[in-house]
């Protein structure tokens, strides 16, 4: 089969696009025809082995799973041993990275738990779209405590997780302002934001403004700045960024600021129960589709934040609307 592999650590365009032998599902696994997958924040970090810590998860010279992706959509085409979930022909999507990786490629074979039912609205392409940048804003919002007409701030408003904050606070009749910079301010915009702030000529800490939720996707500010940014009883919620940053958002809660709550991802946690809202119009934003074979370049693009929402890849050809 045809797969993206990535040798050694490096640049992206260092990725080949290669044939790899074709595996069988292992005890509990299912294989999955990958019809569509999508570029992610660890694709970025495994392929150049950065940040160096994320060595010891991935493999310290080199990465243990060659392949990198984490989220798919497809089609069971194989059942394991022992794995009763699917039956083959059921189109599934999902995170995998619980698992493991290995979606950009023509087969993926993978735990059954780490997938479930696609649902029937979304094409595989949006599907492939949902599952981390869905439960990233899910869990984050839940974990500040949205409650309806909130005055909520989402920081790097631009990429997966801050479009569809966007569309799960605006159904709790949320007032939501997006930060980002460049051509996505306009995007956001169309999209719904009610106010916009371009980071690069605006810092969200020091306008004066107040939000009842902060959910951060960059964490680029300090705990000490961001509580300039809060409402009285206002919550700050991280759900990533730099891992010093980070460290600094533990110790300050550690040490007092109550009101900082750090995501710890679930990966798929709670998506079935959100299901439902696909058929109420809740959708990804999709830059995309690219073939499989731009997975290289689109690793950088997306690196580089140059992406609007969710860089999806096709890996076979499929009809764009199922
Ligand atoms: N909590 C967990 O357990 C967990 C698990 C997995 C991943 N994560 C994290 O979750 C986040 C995923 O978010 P995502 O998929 O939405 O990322 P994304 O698609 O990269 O979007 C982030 C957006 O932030 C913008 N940005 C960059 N610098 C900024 C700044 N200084 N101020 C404001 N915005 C800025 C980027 O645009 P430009 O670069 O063009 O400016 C981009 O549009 C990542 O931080 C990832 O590490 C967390």
């Amino acid at each position: 089969m045809k797969a993206i592999v990535c040798k050694h650590y490096g640049p992206p365009e260092e990725l080949q696009y290669k044939d790899v032998p074709q595996l069988e599902p292992r005890k509990n696994q299912i294989r999955i025809r990958v019809k569509a997958a999508a570029i992610n924040d660890y694709d970025w970090s495994l392929v150049r082995g950065k940040p160096t810590a994320y060595r010891l998860i991935f493999g310290l010279r080199k990465p243990r799973k060659p392949i990198p992706g984490m989220e798919v959509a497809g089609i069971v085409d194989a059942v394991g041993p022992g794995a009763t979930r699917f039956n083959i022909g059921d189109a599934v999507y999902g995170d995998t990275s619980d698992h493991g990786f290995g979606s950009f490629a023509e087969y993926l074979c993978i735990d059954e738990r780490a997938v479930l039912l696609k649902p029937e609205h979304l094409t595989f392409v949006e599907a492939t779209a949902v599952p981390h940048a869905l439960c990233l804003a899910h869990q984050g919002l839940q974990l500040g405590g949205l409650l309806p007409k909130m005055n909520v701030l989402i920081n790097g408003a631009g990429g997966g997780v801050g479009t569809f904050a966007l569309q799960l606070a605006k159904r709790q009749g949320a007032t939501v302002t997006g930060v980002d910079t460049g051509d996505k301010l306009e995007q956001m915009r169309a999209l719904g934001f009610d106010h916009i702030i371009d980071y690069k000529t605006q810092d969200f800490t020091t306008t004066g403004q107040h939000y009842d939720l902060v959910l951060d996707t960059k964490s680029t500010r300090s705990p000490a700045s961001v509580k300039h940014a809060l409402a009285p009883g206002g919550v700050y919620v991280t759900v990533g960024g730099d891992p010093g940053r980070l460290i600094q958002f533990l110790f300050a809660r550690i040490f007092g600021q109550k009101n900082i709550r750090i995501l710890a991802l679930k990966p798929n946690k709670g998506l079935e129960a959100l299901h439902p809202l696909f058929a109420e119009g809740l959708r990804p934003v999709v830059d995309g589709p690219h073939p499989l074979t731009d997975v290289p370049q689109l690793i950088r693009y997306f690196g580089e934040g140059k992406h609007f929402g969710k860089v999806v890849v096709v890996v076979w050809n499929i009809d764009p609307d199922r």
